[in-house]
């Protein structure tokens, strides 16, 4: 048994929605998150640059003890999985990545959408995924950023918001889509909007249980899995701690504690 915490970054609150099916799958294991609210969005930065900010979140979150780490960000994986496994070789590390292959499997009508910021939706990466297990269907790639900095503002339902995502999907609706993939953690907090506007036949896949699984399965086979009756969750940020508390309380719908993270970090 291993009390140490599951450790998630992302860029800001999205990787909170991963966060809910981890601690939902695994209520007896303790968390560490860390948002890097002072740089996001990501998706406009380098790939340089978030395997930087990458690297300096995953030497913190090791730093408190972390067992596994989780990217919370599809955007943060899609740029530097491989090399966050390569410079830390010695701690399990699982990436996020719109949930393509079950998306092609799920569509009856062959046709889906992903939404996702603009950089996920234009990497490499998203395109194998599309190549390698979408080959049979039409994809519809929709990448929007701006609804990111929407939620980091606590927007859910804003005018703002609503307007934004029916300029984003209404293409979407008229190609008949019949699955929609959100390839982007925040975008889970806005599901109930999507849902309104998309049309209630559409499913939405997000990845929040498919990661959680997979850390599941990791622990298991890492012996690594956690008996604490009474687990701890602490959020860390390296922007402003009091508006993180009140954005993160708004999305969790729950009060909690947010830290600021050490200088070295920053
Ligand atoms: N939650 C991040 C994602 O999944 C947002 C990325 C960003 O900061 O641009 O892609």
């Amino acid at each position: 048994m291993d009390t140490r915490p599951i450790a998630l970054f992302d860029s800001g609150s999205g990787g909170l929605s991963i966060w809910k099916s981890i601690v939902s799958l695994l209520p007896l294991e303790s968390t560490v998150y860390m948002g890097d609210h002072r740089y996001i969005p990501y998706s406009t930065k380098n790939v340089e640059f978030i395997q930087r900010r990458g690297k300096c979140a995953i030497q913190f979150l090791i730093s408190r003890k972390a067992k596994i780490i989780v990217v919370a960000c599809n955007t943060a994986t899609v740029a530097g999985i491989d090399y966050f496994r390569k410079i830390f070789p010695d701690i399990p590390i699982v990436g996020v990545v719109p949930v393509i292959k079950t998306a092609a499997k799920m569509s009856q009508k062959k046709k889906f959408g992903v939404l996702s910021t603009e950089r996920t939706a234009k990497s490499d990466y998203q395109k194998k995924l599309i190549r390698t297990f979408a080959s049979d269907c039409e994809v519809y790639p929709v990448g929007n950023t701006q609804l990111v900095s929407l939620i980091e503002n606590g927007e859910k339902d804003s005018v703002r918001v609503v307007e934004l995502l029916e300029k984003l999907l209404n293409p979407l609706c008229k190609k008949d889509v019949d699955v929609l993939v959100l390839g982007c953690t925040h975008f889970p907090f806005l599901r109930t909007q999507i849902q309104k506007i998309i049309g209630k036949s559409v499913l939405i896949l997000d990845s929040g249980d498919a990661v959680a699984m997979q850390v599941k399965r990791i622990l298991e086979h890492e012996n690594l899995l956690s008996d604490n009756q009474k687990p701890t969750h602490q959020f860390f940020t390296t922007g402003n701690p009091a508006k993180v508390r009140d954005v993160i309380s708004r999305l969790l719908e729950r009060g909690i504690v947010v830290k600021t993270v050490p200088d070295s970090v920053q």
